[in-house]
């Protein structure tokens, strides 16, 4: 895979993961809002349903205050309602809708029942309402439950409306029973005086919430306007029984009410058994629902079941979905926008890569004129610039080698050619200076003058000097292979350094030496290379006029001694350099240089392999280095 995928690709999963992570929070956080909002407004609703709940204890409570005073002139009762008071109640309790209406006497013993005259005589006492009233003689409202027999003697149709099928429910707690016959009414109890103040009974009347629908469609109408969302109510409200619901408008999927479904265990637990008001969704009955429940609780404050309400979800959820949709919809026209944008640029900032890679190509095939011709700024034009760089450091270097080369080749083939040259007329110019020689030393054997001694004297002298050179010569032009020894070159210079300090000319030179203590040995012409240190040193010792010092050292790397005679003399000029090597080159008076020490130890140094150079400054000093393989191949 190229870079630039992968980098491309690289940010995409950053891009991508952090779209994600942005998308987790903006709906986790829109949601929370959501529900929150929700549920302030569900448990706001939630307040608003209990007040029309307790409602009806006031509305009950007025009129079996009215039926009270109406009555209350008239003794003893017991008669009374056998008669047209009975009508007169039967009315009442017609147009007040109540379930049931109840007259007992100070005992709680039933004296008269208006929906059912027949049943009379019982004792209703044990219920709280009534218990309350013949105890403390004031009016009492509240939520009661009624038993089955009550219910019975109230009316055949009141016991059967009360029973409720139970029906299992998942998440609710474990079934307890299958049918509720009790029923859970909401009631007022009244205490009847006379005119002159003497207690005569209690009247006791109510609404059986079990099956009723009035209660919870009026607490949806007024708490939630009747809205819907597809048909369907968008405000619930359920009045529970314990854990069951005996009157609601939450509808079962058939459309019926869910009459007989439960609490699930954990609002029980949280409503019904701790008394605290719940408020989260909840998924009820089949569908998801904000809803707020509270406990109902009986005159002596025990919860005897919950009172809820519920918004459908789903209309909340639209905008929230929305806005949802438009988020994704905006991060996918982003990332393929910004994919787009990092693609192409990367293609920009990858294209002085591919150039470097074209450059170096080039370069390996020995194009070295290849160059970078990007005009990039900052890092990646640097990386033009530093190959660009490069390649024109690698040309110079192999300019600068094809030019040593070619010199190192004239230089041998001038050495050679000279060589011939000189061997020739060396062996030419031999035999007559022998001859010279041999004269001489007759004729000055022969003469008796002294003039003429002398003058035989300076022949001789200069015809020897000329031997010496012609020797030299001849050595120079020696083409014979070197016959060599392993030697430590350490000791070949102490050697010589001994020899040439002994002279008087080297007394005012300082000698410093370094010797390599491990400097392997080197497989050499002794004599050979004992020349060319010899040269070395005497040329060094040449080049100090008064005092000065010449520094020695030997080390070695993997492949190369290196032996390197420094002197502080006068140096050697640029233009001079050329020439040194030359056979003949000389700057020293006549009689003192041959200008054959450096082109023979050249020669010699060449035979070995090795290489001999030069670096020089005038005034400041000459360094001649000597570098030697020792390593077995070039032996
Ligand atoms: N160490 C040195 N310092 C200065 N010049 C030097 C040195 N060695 C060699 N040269 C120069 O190189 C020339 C050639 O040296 P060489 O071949 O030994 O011949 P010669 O010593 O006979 O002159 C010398 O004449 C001198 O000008
Ligand atoms: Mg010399």
């Amino acid at each position: 895979m190229s870079v630039r995928y992968k980098i491309t690709l690289g940010l995409l999963v950053i891009l991508l993961a952090s779209y994600v992570v942005l998308g987790l929070l903006t709906s986790t956080y829109v949601n929370k809002t959501f529900v929150k909002e929700v549920q302030t407004r569900v448990r706001l609703d939630l307040i608003a349903a209990d007040d029309i709940y307790n409602s009806y204890f006031e509305q009950i409570e007025e009129i079996l205050m009215i039926s009270s005073i109406r009555r209350t002139s008239v003794a003893p009762l017991k008669e009374e309602m056998g008669r047209e008071l009975g009508e007169v109640f039967s009315n009442i309790y017609k147009n007040s809708e109540l379930d049931f209406l109840t007259f007992t006497d100070l005992d709680g013993n039933v004296i008269y029942r208006v929906h059912n005259p027949e049943a009379k005589g019982d004792n209703i006492s044990e219920v709280d309402l009534i218990r309350k009233v013949l105890d403390e003689w004031v009016p009492v409202s509240g939520t009661t439950i009624l038993d089955e027999t009550i219910l019975k003697n109230e009316g055949k149709e009141l016991q059967e409306r009360a029973i409720v099928n139970v029906k299992s429910t998942p998440k609710a707690r474990p079934e307890v029973k299958t049918t509720e016959k009790r029923g859970m009414v909401i009631a007022s109890a009244v205490p009847i005086n006379s005119l002159n103040g003497d207690k005569l009974g209690v009247i006791f009347g109510g609404l059986l919430i079990n099956n009723n629908i009035e209660i919870v469609d009026r607490i949806k109408t007024k708490v939630f306007q009747d809205q819907t969302h597809n048909g369907k109510d968008i405000g619930t409200a359920t009045v529970f029984f314990d854990d069951v619901r005996i009157s609601t408008n939450v509808r079962q999927t058939d459309n019926t009410r869910a009459v007989g479904s439960r609490l699930s265990l954990e609002v029980y637990e949280h409503v019904i058994q701790n008394g605290k008001i719940w408020a989260d969704r909840a998924f009820v009955v089949n569908d998801w629902y904000i809803t707020a429940y509270e406990p109902i609780r009986d005159i002596e404050g025990n919860i005897i079941g919950s009172l809820y309400v519920g918004l459908l979800e789903q209309p909340f959820k639209q905008p929230q979905k929305i806005i949802l949709v438009f988020f994704i919809i905006t991060l996918s026209i982003t990332a393929v926008a910004s994919f787009s944008l990092m693609f192409f640029y990367t293609r920009m900032m990858i294209k002085p890569i591919d150039s470097v890679v074209r450059v170096s190509k080039e370069i390996m095939k020995g194009n070295l004129s290849a160059r970078c011709n990007l005009q990039t700024k900052g890092e990646m034009g640097l990386l033009c610039k530093t190959i660009n760089q490069m390649a024109e450091a690698i040309e110079q270097h192999e300019k600068q080698m094809k030019e040593d080369t070619q010199r190192q080749i004239l230089q041998s083939e001038k050495l050679a050619s000279i060589g011939r040259l000189a061997a020739g007329v060396a062996h030419e110019i031999n035999n007559p200076l022998t001859g010279v020689l041999t004269f001489s030393h007759l004729l000055k054997e022969r003469s008796n003058e002294e003039d003429v001694i002398k003058d035989l004297d300076v022949i001789i002298q200069e015809t020897k000097r000329v031997r010496e050179i012609v020797r030299n010569l001849l050595e120079f032009a020696r083409q014979s292979p070197p016959n060599k020894e392993s030697i430590n070159l350490n000791e070949i210079v102490r050697q010589l350094l001994k020899l040439v300090t002994s002279q008087k000319e080297f007394r005012k030179i300082k000698l410093e030496e370094t010797y390599d203590a491990n400097l392997p040995e080197v497989l050499v012409d002794k004599n050979q290379i004992q020349q060319v240190f010899l040269n070395l040193l005497l040329n060094a010792g040449e080049a100090i006029v008064e005092e000065g010092k010449i520094t020695i050292s030997t080390t070695h790397n993997e492949e190369n001694i290196q032996v390197a005679i420094s002197d502080s003399g006068c140096g050697i000029a640029d233009e001079e350099m050329d020439k040194i090597f030359d056979p003949f080159y000389t700057t020293k008076p006549v009689g003192q240089g041959t200008g054959l020490g450096l082109s023979i130890s050249y020669g010699i140094i060449q035979q070995h392999h090795g290489t001999i150079h030069c670096e020089s400054k005038v005034g400041t000093g000459t360094t001649f280095t000597v570098l030697l393989p020792y390593t077995s191949d070039t032996r």
